[in-house]
């Protein structure tokens, strides 16, 4: 059972687990329970993934018995937050890790999954591209609002990034784009990244935080000062989406409200 007391209020919550597993285990959790509610309402399900290591182990125990049969998984669209500019079969490819870790094991129809295409020469051409088959897939226009993500699936690095959204960016809140593409020199590399305009159009979104070299930065991006230039994290607000933080104790070390007796177990 979850702890009774979120150490914030809704609608952001934040939960801490002891380490990685209970809060990979829970994230699986919560995964299914939002997948199972809106496919019992909805024919289609999409959720937008996010790479990094962190979010490896609740790929594997998605595929585990006790969670892969709790959802309808050909009823579901996966998409990905942000792409590194490599082919799909690369090791740095965000769709490769989740394709080998849970879309093959889970046989989720290739026509369910909408990759962005990091291989690209000309990456911007790839976001227009990106923008155009999320708005096919959700039958809207790609010159209007947001669609809605069911979930959304964010990492945090220890520069207080998420998605390819990093520290200087010239993305803000009000970009109106949903997906660009940015040269980020910080790690001298090209991404393509979905924005905070359709990241916090989601219903849900899950951040996945774990490891001490992120105490500081979740500690800034949670507590201190606004200063989403600085802490791209601070961008993600969903308008009337549940923002949710899972968090691990060690990356939870300097938050104000950390408490020890806090510690949640996963449901
Ligand atoms: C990526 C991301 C990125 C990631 C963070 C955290 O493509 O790398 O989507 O935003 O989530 O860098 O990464 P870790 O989980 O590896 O710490």
């Amino acid at each position: 059972m979850w702890s009774a007391q979120p150490v914030v209020s809704p609608p952001r919550e934040i939960r801490q687990f002891a380490g990685l597993e209970d809060l990979s285990e829970a994230a699986a959790g919560e995964f299914c329970r939002i997948a199972g509610r809106v496919l019992a309402e909805r024919r289609r399900c999409a959720v937008a993934l996010t790479g990094g290591s962190t979010p490896r182990r609740l790929y594997e125990l998605l595929t585990a018995d006790r969670y892969r049969h709790r959802v309808g998984w050909d009823r579901v669209d996966f998409f990905w937050g942000d792409e590194r500019a490599v082919p799909p079969d690369h090791d740095a490819s965000n769709y490769r890790m989740a394709r080998d870790l849970l879309l093959e094991p889970l046989a989720v129809p290739r026509a369910h999954i909408h990759r962005i295409e990091g291989e690209r020469p000309d990456l911007e051409a790839a976001a227009v591209a990106y923008e155009r088959e999320i708005a096919r897939v959700f039958d809207v226009s790609p010159d209007g609002p947001s669609p809605a993500f069911d979930l959304v699936l964010l990492g945090m690095g220890a520069d207080g990034h998420t998605a390819s959204l990093f520290p200087g960016t010239n993305v803000s809140r009000e970009t109106p784009r949903w997906v660009v593409s940015q040269y980020v020199p910080s790690i001298a590399a090209n991404r393509v990244t979905m924005t905070p305009r359709i990241l916090n159009a989601a219903r849900h979104v899950l951040f996945l935080v774990a490891g001490a070299e992120k105490a500081e930065a979740l500690a800034l991006v949670l507590e201190g000062r606004h200063d989403p230039q600085r802490l791209p994290a601070q961008m993600i607000d969903p308008a009337s989406g549940l923002l949710m933080w899972f968090v691990d104790r060690d990356a939870a070390a300097r938050l104000n409200g950390w408490r020890a007796d806090h510690l949640s177990t996963p449901a």
